[in-house]
C-alpha cells in the first residue's frame, strides 16, 4: 500500500488540557485535503528525525477537505514524537499522509463508543457521524479529571454522553457490567484509548460475555509483550522474488526487508497501524499486533513489523 504525502501548515493550535495540544493542518499549497470516515487516522512525519506517529482525524466533519484537526498528548515517556508535535506553533509545516481507517464503523443497530483519555479522538468523529446519521448510541468517556478531559466542553450538554473522572466519587466510574452490560443484538462496542484502559474494558466486555466480532478498537500505542519470549529465528520467502531472507531473534521481519533494499509497506513499525498488513501465502503465522482481527489473522493478513513465523519458512505475497 503506497503511502501519499503532502506537505501541510499548523493554522491553528490551542491546549485542550494542560497535556493536549490541539492542531488544526491545512495543505500548505491551499488544496483540498483528502476525505476521510470517521475513525480514520493520518500519519504525521514531523521533527529534524522526521518522526512518524498517527493521530487520529477528529474535526468538524463539514471542515473535512480544509482542515484536518489533531489532538497531541504530551507523553510523559515520549520517544520525541509528542514532544516534537508540542513544539508546533501557528504557520510551522510538518508532512502528513493522506488518511487511513481501520477504526470505521460497521453497520449496527445500536453503538457503545468507551473513551479513554486520548482515545476521544476518534470517538467524537463517530458521535458527530452517528448524530448525523440519526443512529443509536451512548459514549463513556473516561478521564483522570475534567481538566484532563479534552473536548469535554462539547460533550457537555449531549444526552447521550456519561463522563468518568478518577477524581471523582467511585459511584461515577465506568462499570461494565451496570453501563454497558451484556452482549445485545445488533449492539458493537468501539474502544480506544490507552494500554491499561484498553486491557481493562476489554477484560471486562468478555467476562460478560461481549463475542470478539462486536468488538472494535484501536489502540495508541503498543503494549509491550506480555511474555520475553522473542521468537526464534526464521526464514522469511518472498513470493514475487522467491528470495529468502534470513530473519534472526532479536530483528523484525520488517528491519531485515528494508535492510536488503526491498521496498516493504510500513509506518508506525509497532503494529498499531496496519501499513505493512501483507498476506501469509505458506508457513504458520506467530500474530503479535495489535491490529488485525481475529477473522483477518484467519484470512491469511499478517503484519511485518511486529509478527514473526512459528514455522522454519513463511512465504509472503510480496
Ligand atoms: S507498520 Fe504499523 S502495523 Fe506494521
Amino acid at each position: 500500500m503506497e503511502t501519499t504525502w503532502t506537505d501541510a501548515v499548523v493554522v491553528a493550535r490551542h491546549d485542550a488540557t494542560p497535556r493536549i495540544a490541539v492542531l488544526d493542518l491545512a495543505r500548505a499549497d491551499g488544496g483540498e485535503l483528502w476525505e476521510y470516515e470517521a475513525g480514520a487516522h493520518i500519519d504525521v512525519m514531523v521533527g529534524e528525525a522526521g518522526l512518524l506517529r498517527q493521530y487520529s482525524l477528529c474535526g468538524p466533519p463539514g471542515e473535512q477537505r480544509k482542515q484536518y484537526r489533531i489532538a497531541v498528548l504530551n507523553e510523559a515517556a515520549s520517544r520525541g514524537g509528542s514532544r516534537a508535535m508540542h513544539a508546533l506553533a501557528q504557520g510551522d509545516t510538518l508532512r502528513i499522509a493522506a488518511p487511513r481507517n481501520r477504526f470505521a464503523l460497521t453497520p449496527a443497530r445500536r453503538y457503545v463508543l468507551l473513551a479513554g483519555g486520548i482515545g476521544i479522538t476518534p470517538l467524537l468523529s463517530m458521535a458527530r457521524a452517528l448524530d448525523a446519521a440519526g443512529h443509536d448510541y451512548e459514549l463513556h468517556y473516561c478521564a483522570r479529571s475534567r481538566t484532563e478531559a479534552a473536548f469535554a466542553a462539547d460533550l457537555e450538554s449531549h444526552g447521550r454522553v456519561s463522563f468518568h473522572f478518577d477524581d471523582r466519587a467511585p459511584e461515577q466510574f465506568l462499570d461494565m457490567e451496570r453501563d454497558v452490560g451484556g452482549p445485545a443484538d445488533g449492539t458493537v462496542l468501539y474502544v480506544c484509548g490507552p494500554g491499561g484502559f484498553m486491557n481493562h474494558v476489554l477484560g471486562r466486555a468478555a467476562e460478560l460475555g461481549w463475542p470478539e466480532s462486536a468488538l472494535h478498537t484501536e489502540r495508541f500505542s503498543a503494549e509491550p509483550p506480555t511474555d520475553a519470549d522473542p521468537g526464534e529465528a526464521f526464514t522469511v520467502r518472498l513470493a514475487s522474488t522467491g528470495a529468502e531472507y534470513h530473519v534472526p531473534e532479536e530483528q523484525s521481519i520488517l528491519d531485515v526487508l528494508l535492510a536488503h533494499g526491498v521496498d516493504a509497506p510500513h509506518s508506525c513499525g509497532q503494529g498499531i497501524c496496519g501499513s505493512c498488513i501483507v498476506r501469509v501465502l505458506a508457513g504458520e503465522a506467530d500474530h503479535r499486533d495489535d491490529v488485525l482481527t481475529e477473522e483477518e489473522r484467519a484470512e491469511g493478513q499478517f503484519t511485518l513489523c511486529s509478527s514473526r513465523s512459528k514455522s522454519p519458512i513463511l512465504e509472503l505475497e510480496l
